[in-house]
């Protein structure tokens, strides 16, 4: 099947400050949005971005049904227009979706709405080191009625807003082992809202405390590092690049995904296995360097600078020749277009 989308443009807002808005509250102009409904998608289109009406009875407001994702576009150096693995980000979106009884969007549709909304929203893309087009896919359950069930009528839409550092400093974490994210069989590896929703009475337990984030153990025993709130966790001890696998529990990250390919591309040690509490402490106690860093979409690479262990705080190397940085500087030099992009991760406009 085809879709052709129809485009309702808007006048653009003239001068806009994308520099010192908090993290995702300025939408661009526009918004894609398709219904589906009787198992068709509907009336693909992009419109001035607005609030939508909806009925109270409206099936996600109670039950959760609701998927998303998260990506970006970047203005390359030679102006083109650059979004960072849409297919890998598309593969993930439909995971989530199968996990929670959601219907597909073809793929086509889903690339091209991307593809359209960026290219009118290009004035929307800060061109500067961290700056970037924040696109939001996501989907909600939309059918009316209070019955507990798997709605018949979807709604899908893609959001978009400029974007710079999701951390503006080093964070402060503390491991988490009363509280847990994620059940083997549960919807961990699933970017749905309810686990977002689930993770913020520990977290803000931590934010009184004075941390930025939790680590997230496993659930059985809390033994073994699992990830962070918005990102995965990654970790350099003594030289070696370290991070959890993937299972059901954890986000299979487009970023970690990158940075352990381009580790791996710079012949860096590495090793993706599981990671006790117990061993980060023991590093940390007997003095190896140990860097740690959230890695995603929204925070990139984030530096961790204290990490809280049994409450007691240890100190990670951020120093400016830390390897973390290395990782960074070499995925902005692919996206911008600087570097060769020799895994096809580019889907430049
Ligand atoms: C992302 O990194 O894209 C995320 O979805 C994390 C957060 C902003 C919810």
């Amino acid at each position: 099947m085809s879709y052709s989308i129809s485009i309702q443009t808007q006048e653009k807002k003239s001068s806009v400050d994308t520099q010192s808005a908090p993290f995702g509250v300025m939408p661009t102009d526009h918004m894609f949005i398709t219904e589906y409904k009787e198992c068709q998608w509907n009336n693909p289109r992009i419109v001035p971005f607005a609030s939508i009406n909806m009925s109270p009875l409206t099936l996600c407001l109670h039950y959760g049904q609701t998927v998303f994702e998260g990506m970006k576009a970047f203005y390359m150096k030679d102006g083109h227009i650059n979004i960072f693995r849409p297919e890998k980000h598309y593969e993930r979106f439909n995971k989530s979706l199968h996990r929670m009884c959601m219907p597909e969007v073809p793929e086509d549709l889903f690339m091209d709405a991307l593809h359209q909304f960026v290219q009118l929203e290009t004035d929307w893309i800060p061109n500067d080191e961290e700056g970037s087009l924040y696109l939001r896919p996501f989907m909600i359950a939309s059918e009316e009625r209070l019955g507990v069930k798997v709605s018949d009528e979807y709604i899908f839409f893609i959001v978009g807003t400029p974007v710079h550092q999701y951390y503006s400093k080093p964070l402060k974490i503390k491991v988490e082992t009363t509280y847990t994210r994620a059940v083997d069989g549960g919807t961990g590896f699933a970017k749905c809202g309810g686990n977002y929703g689930a993770s913020f009475y520990p977290s803000q337990l931590a934010k009184e405390k004075g941390f930025d984030q939790v680590v997230w153990t496993d659930s059985k025993h809390h033994e073994f590092i699992e990830e962070s709130g918005t990102m995965n966790l990654m970790f350099f001890i003594d030289g070696t690049l370290v991070t959890p696998p993937l299972s059901g529990t954890i986000l299979d990250g487009v970023t970690r995904d990158s940075l352990l390919t381009i580790a791996k591309d710079l012949n860096f040690d590495i090793q993706v296995r599981p990671i006790s509490i117990n061993e980060l402490k023991e590093a940390l106690k007997a003095g190896k360097k140990v860097e740690a860093f959230g890695a995603g979409t929204a925070a990139v690479v984030a530096p961790v600078e204290m990490i809280s262990i049994f409450d007691k705080e240890y100190t990670c190397y951020t120093g400016a020749d830390a390897q973390m940085f290395a990782l960074k500087q070499a995925l902005y030099r692919i996206r911008k277009g600087v570097d060769e992009d020799k895994h096809h991760w580019n889907d430049v406009l």
